[in-house]
């Protein structure tokens, strides 16, 4: 079943607006579903309403598609060749369970391993991203598309750089060491709290380039697409792939800087 990459950012745009829109509606009255990977690593009842919406909205569409969603795991591997949806019903938390604003629902379209589609929809900030492969990336302003593309900036002391720490003690110290040696040769840091917003960003030029140790896929598969369609390189450090080790985009140019500069901290290395 399957379709063109375009046809599955829509999917992936419709059913994260649903899910935005609930998460929205939900917004003033926040109820604690639990934590994960250490006690400050929160789950809300609105995360698991929101996955369950967007697992549910996809098996009508598009049954014996594979879906893995950061809060109920892999529930179906796809065959080879087919479409596994790959979604952080609330990506931010933290941002939600605060009142912030920086939060987002996160929908990529995988084959293979390779992400070929996805949708970023940013409720409470009114901002909703789109990308397909080899189709390039949207921000989408009403019914209006604009075609995203990422910062020239190539020089490191005038970069905006954004980060995001763990939620492990271990993993925040070297985070902490991490930073402390970058942030006095970049412009500024940011941490905005939303993993797939700072990637967003990255292809929108409202930073010039993130890093974070520690992402999943469902953090970093749709706007990891919205960002390289933007003209960003999207990887980890020393010609990995992205991955639990490190995330990492800018430009090229910037790319290898920022690659040279956090490899010699080892920062995908330790924590
Ligand atoms: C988190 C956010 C945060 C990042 C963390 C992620 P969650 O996702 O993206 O910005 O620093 O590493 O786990 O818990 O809000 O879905």
């Amino acid at each position: 079943m399957q379709t063109s990459p375009q046809a599955l950012a829509e999917i992936a745009l419709v059913i994260g607006r649903e899910a935005g829109a609930l998460a929205l509606a939900g917004h003033e009255s926040v109820q604690l579903a639990g934590t994960k990977s250490s006690p400050i690593d929160l789950v809300t009842k609105m995360d698991q309403d929101c996955e369950t919406l967007i697992k549910q909205r996809l098996a009508d569409l598009r049954p014996g598609d594979g879906f893995l969603g950061e809060e109920s795991g892999e529930a179906t591997t796809p065959a080879p060749g087919s479409v596994r949806w790959v979604v952080d019903p609330i990506d931010g938390t933290v941002n939600y369970f605060y009142g912030q604003p920086s939060w987002c629902v996160a929908i990529a379209a995988e084959v293979d391993g390779v992400t070929i589609a996805g949708a970023v929809v940013a409720p409470a900030l009114g901002e909703e991203y789109t990308a397909s492969l080899g189709g390039g990336s949207y921000l989408v302003d009403h019914n209006r598309k604009v075609k995203l593309a990422c910062s020239e900036q190539s020089d490191l002391a005038y970069a905006l750089v954004a980060t995001g720490f763990g939620y492990r003690r271990e993993r925040r110290v070297e985070q902490g060491r991490v930073i402390a040696t970058l942030v006095p040769e970049v412009r500024d840091l940011r941490r905005c709290g939303a993993a797939a917003l700072d990637l967003c960003w990255v292809g929108s030029g409202r930073v010039d380039a993130q890093f974070e140790r520690g992402l999943n896929p469902w953090d970093r598969a749709a706007a990891g697409l919205v960002a390289s369609e933007a003209g960003a390189v999207v990887a980890g450090l020393r010609g990995q792939p992205a991955g639990q080790d490190m995330t990492l985009a800018a430009n090229p140019s910037l790319f290898a800087k920022l690659d040279a500069a956090l490899s010699a901290l080892n920062a995908d290395g330790r924590g």
